[in-house]
């Protein structure tokens, strides 16, 4: 189908704050949103799926600040570097069409232009404002709205505050919000709709602050410079700007707005379904369709979040169990729109049980036994019984009706579920009809045949349907049954498989993963060694004799970024670095840490090497300087720096 005849479906993702590394509470979000994002591709739709950051704000001008860096550089330094938001989405096969930075330039001039209308006639204001404000949240709330004395959303302390600030006519659009919210299907999980009417709407909306004057990191006024916009007029707008509202740049907003869905976590449905469809009933736009608001993952039963400590790594997972494990291990074991308990076990456990035994087990048992039975193809001659097929049959052609139903209420665990139970039957049929008996005659022949096609068409109903959740998987399943018809059509026939199919073997798709030793080495990895107790006193090395300042100047120590890391060849102790170190030729330096550190660990890490050493060759290879760690009794730590400062930088 032409792409201007197809129904268009535009999906975003929140817009991420970077104010520091992404983390797997964000995959699970942005991971869910693309999975739905491939399925309506299958579907056919014109789909634009956009993700980006939300730059500005008080807290990223604080830390940068702290970091020693200018905002900007801070944001880069997240969103694109080693690690940053952009890479981790490529790690793990986020397929999204558009990113908006709300500090490209465009998305500016989309801001200062609804600014200025949203004013102009009539809904901006200027006032005063005075009240409890929470930094981390960017928040203005009311005492009423606190809870305990503390920010209803983080928990945190609050600060009173007053400043001259433009306010918002929220209040105007109360009942026009409220319709909307109890409108069915604009709001999903319903839960989430009484959530909203019983503690915003019930104590009656107040006008919005949607200025700031005390920090200067945002978008200005532009009638009023000494303004900025507030973050979330800034960032909920970003979702236009990034369609060309108001900047002409790609100027598609007409084609794609409303939005068909924002995916977005449970702490930010405020902003998404109260204030958002309010600015755009002020600038008199479009409402979007859904809205949808998912839990948390939480990590072991608490919150995530890097001041707790218990940040996971979606980086250290992704390389440990491969990115289709761990993006299957989200949305098969948490319901989407509750919250979800993270622990390392219930993830070792769904790749054993469901990938490694389910899925893994039915294709590499059917594969092998078609290359045993067949050499790899099957004969034209199949004989079906109808008794013993039947039932497969119809599960593996519902499924997909089934599947849909799933999908289009963002069910995606359910939708996994309904999947899953047709693995579970299919691998059922091969112990009801034991084809290695079947084997054991000629006679048999044709109808051990239909046993493996049937069983083949079942694997590729299930694979095609499996894309949006684990793509390459899925894709690697196809091309092992040789690229069959995988169309959404395809999808609910059954008997698309050529008869005579030709299969492919392959590598074991997930390998089952020892529990007991894997949490052991999880643990490790996930909390590395404490500081020696007291009692592990070690000897502290003699102190150097006394150097002239002027010596000590003479080193030059720069910021360095992991850009590589390799095991030297036939050495145990070389690692060999490739390094950022900020003059755009990586420099290579060889250091005696392999006992310490996996190669893997290090990427994308912030270190500091000495870089005017004269070079010196080991093993064979040129080392040009020294990466500095801390050596305590038998444990070695390579110094390591907060990411947002930028390589190159020099340390004195
Ligand atoms: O809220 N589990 O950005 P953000 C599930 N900039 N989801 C999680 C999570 C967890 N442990 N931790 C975070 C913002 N998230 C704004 C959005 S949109 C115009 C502006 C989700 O980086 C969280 O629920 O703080 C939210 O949906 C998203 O990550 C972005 O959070």
């Amino acid at each position: 189908m032409c792409d201007t005849c197809k129904e268009k479906y535009f999906i975003t993702t929140p817009l991420y704050y970077p104010s520091s590394r992404l983390h797997i509470g964000h995959a699970y979000c942005t991971v869910a949103t693309d999975s739905i994002a491939r399925y309506q591709r299958m579907r056919g739709k014109d789909v634009v799926f956009l993700t980006g950051t939300d730059e500005h704000g008080q807290k990223i001008e604080t830390k940068a600040k702290e970091a020693g860096v200018t905002p900007k550089q801070f944001v880069d330094s997240i969103v694109e570097g080693p690690k940053g938001v952009k890479d981790l989405w490529k790690l793990m096969n986020v397929s999204y069409d558009r990113f908006i930075r709300t500090t490209d330039e465009t998305h500016g001039e989309t801001i200062q232009k609804v600014f200025r209308k949203m004013y102009e006639n009539g809904d901006i204001y200027k006032g005063y404002y005075e009240g409890m404000y929470c930094t981390p949240c960017e928040s203005f709330w009311t005492e009423s709205q606190l809870v305990d004395g503390k920010c209803p959303d983080c928990g945190r302390e609050v600060q009173p505050a007053r400043e001259e600030a433009y306010f918002f006519k929220l209040s105007k659009y109360a009942d026009r919000i409220q319709a909307l919210l109890e409108t069915p299907g604009f709001l999903e999980p319903a839960s989430r709709v009484n959530e909203m009417i019983n503690n915003f709407i019930k104590p009656g909306l107040e006008d919005l602050c949607v200025s700031r004057t005390t920090f200067k990191w945002g978008i200005p006024v532009d009638f009023d410079p000494g303004h900025v916009v507030y973050v979330w007029v800034d960032a909920l707008f970003g979702y236009l700007s990034a369609l060309g509202f108001l900047n002409g740049k790609p100027q598609d907003w007409e084609k794609y707005w409303p939005a068909d869905v924002h995916i977005i976590g449970k702490e930010i449905v405020r902003f998404h379904a109260i204030i958002w469809p309010a600015f755009l009933m002020s600038m008199n736009l479009p409402l979007p369709k859904h809205i949808y608001g998912h839990g948390w993952l939480n990590f072991n039963g608490d919150k995530m979040s890097k001041s707790k400590g218990n940040v996971v790594d979606p980086y250290l997972l992704a390389e440990r169990y491969g990115v289709d494990a761990l993006r299957f291990f989200m949305l098969r074991t948490f319901p989407f729109g509750s919250d979800g308990n993270f622990t390392n076990e219930s993830l070792i456990s769904c790749i054993n049980v469901d990938l490694a035994n389910d899925l893994g087990n039915l294709v590499s048992r059917t594969i092998a036994m078609v290359q045993k039975y067949f050499e790899g193809q099957l004969p034209l001659e199949q004989q079906e019984d109808e008794d013993k097929d039947g039932e497969l049959i119809t599960e593996a052609c519902d499924l997909v009706h089934k599947y849909a139903e799933q999908m289009d209420k963002f069910a995606l665990q359910n939708a996994l579920g309904e999947i899953f139970k047709v693995i579970g039957r299919a691998n059922k049929y091969i112990d009801e009809n034991e084809p290695w008996k079947l084997a054991k005659s000629e006679e048999n022949r044709p109808r051990l045949a239909r046993v493996m096609y049937n069983l083949l068409e079942t694997i590729r109903i299930c694979a095609g349907l499996l894309r949006p959740f684990i793509p390459d998987t899925a894709e690697e399943i196809l091309r092992r049954l040789g690229n069959p018809d995988s169309s959404w059509e395809s999808m609910a026939f059954f008997g698309t498989l050529y008869r005579d199919a030709k299969v492919e073997n392959g590598s074991v798709l997930f390998p089952r993963i020892d529990m007991e030793k894997e949490l052991a080495e999880l643990e490790k990895l996930q909390h590395p060694a404490e500081a020696p107790k007291a009692e592990e006193q070690v000897e502290l090395p003699e102190p150097k004799a006394e150097i002239a300042f002027d010596d000590f100047e003479k080193v030059e120590l720069t910021v360095v970024k992991v850009l590589s890391c390799e095991k030297v060849k036939k050495s145990d102790k070389l690692l060999c670095f490739q390094l950022d170190d900020g003059t755009g030729t990586p420099r290579q330096i060889l250091s005696g840490i392999a006992k310490y550190y996996q190669p893997e660990e290090l990427l994308g890490k912030t270190l500091v090497a000495v870089t005017n050493l004269a070079p010196r060759k080991l093993m064979s290879r040129e080392s040009r300087g020294m990466l500095l760690s801390a050596e305590h009794g038998d444990k070695l730590t390579l110094i390591m720096l907060d990411d947002a400062i930028p390589a190159g930088s020099r340390l004195g």
